[in-house]
């Protein structure tokens, strides 16, 4: 027997002779046919009207062919059809993880190479660490990883705990961690790329055995605001970013797309250093704007955020760094040192204030 046919005489089925407007079909909790035998169960809580109920379903059914007829009764109530409930809500950042015992991570960005986001970054680690934290530098910078010279590491040897994690090596009294510490030479170019990057990225950032407890990490990401950096903002819990810039228009074009990729990833950007902001003559100490005047902090309005200092292109800040000693711990009364230590303490102001 087709089912489309048993179910149409159990809908032409009313219950008028009990006083319901509804019929057989409307109190059908379960249905089974097998050739010309059919099971049914029937909703009737009161057993008042279980005879005229199987009487009645018996009959119809019998009368379109039906050899057996076997009813059973349920007095549950029909379940409830669930309203429908909305998607559960996909977080792309739930899976995001914090780097073991470091309290504040920071990541310092920039759009364009060669703006000085190593530089920031690692006169912002010693900063820190003049100012009595404890510190760590991690350059993500795979394609151009010169954390290990600016900071003098070159030569520190990473040791690999049984565990396979890896402990990165002290300078200046901060902990240096590399990409560049690991690879066979200094001339060894990394040709990663897209997904093996960015595992070997992330693989690298919790791979890491940073010994006792850390009040900042600060992370050198490689430029631009690619795939790597998405998806990096969705991997590690970051707590503020600092974006590089030089005050070219064509740097400060990159900076918006950098604050925007940072709201993307909801990593708070906790401001804008601009470097390279004007030269002082070394022999004279004289102030040039050789870049005309600076945009960078109508920029950072615009996008809400903060200018957290400019620092000035002085000869002695590549010098030291080629010498693998941050100009804030090598020349503290340097134009650029005093900005950089000034820029720390923005930072730890709006960290804390987060
Ligand atoms: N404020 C500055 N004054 C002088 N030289 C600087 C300054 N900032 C960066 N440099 C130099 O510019 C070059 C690029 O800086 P770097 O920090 O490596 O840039 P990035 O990491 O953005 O590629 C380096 O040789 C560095 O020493
Ligand atoms: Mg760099």
């Amino acid at each position: 027997m087709a089912i489309q046919g048993v179910m149409d005489t159990l809908k032409n089925t009313n219950l008028q002779e009990i006083g319901v407007s509804f019929s057989l079909a409307d109190l059908m909790r379960d249905i089974k046919i097998e050739g010309d035998n059919i099971y049914i169960k029937l909703f009737s809580p009161s057993e008042k009207y279980h005879n005229y109920l199987k009487d009645k379903a018996e009959t119809v059914l019998k009368s379109i062919g039906a050899k057996t007829v076997q009813i059973e009764f349920t007095s549950e109530p029909p379940k409830q059809k669930q309203p429908p409930q909305p998607p559960p809500q996909q977080n792309p950042f739930e899976s995001r993880k914090r780097i073991p015992k470091i309290k504040k991570v920071l990541a310092v960005a920039s759009g364009k190479g060669g703006v000085g986001k190593s530089t920031v970054a690692v006169n912002l680690a010693a900063a820190l660490k003049k100012k009595g934290y404890e510190v760590g530098y991690l350059d993500a910078d795979m394609y151009g990883p010169s954390g290990p010279t600016m900071l003098g590491a070159k030569d520190k040897q990473v040791v690999a705990t049984p565990d396979n994690k890896l402990i990165p090596p002290e300078v200046h009294g901060i902990k240096i961690m590399s990409i560049g510490l690991l690879l066979p030479s200094e001339d060894t170019p990394v040709i990663w790329r897209g997904p093996v990057l960015f595992k070997a990225l992330s693989q690298f950032l919790f791979d890491i055995n940073w010994g006792e407890e850390l009040d900042f990490l600060i992370i050198d990401l490689p430029p631009g605001t690619g795939d790597v950096q998405i998806t990096l903002g969705q991997t590690v819990e970051v707590d503020g970013a600092i974006i590089v810039t030089t005050p070219q228009d064509v740097a400060l074009i990159d900076v918006k797309k950098g604050i925007q990729m940072f709201n993307e990833v909801q990593i708070p950007v906790l401001g804008i250093v601009e470097n390279m902001s004007y030269f002082v003559c070394p022999d004279t100490g004289r102030k040039y704007e050789i870049f005309g005047k600076s945009k960078t902090e109508n920029i950072a309005k615009q996008y809400n955020t903060q200018l957290l200092g400019r620092v000035p292109i002085e000869p002695k800040v590549s010098e030291f760094s080629d010498l693998g000693i941050p100009i804030v711990l090598a020349k503290e009364d340097t134009e650029s040192a005093k900005s950089f230590m000034e820029i720390a303490d923005r930072i730890i102001k709006k960290i804390t204030e987060q």
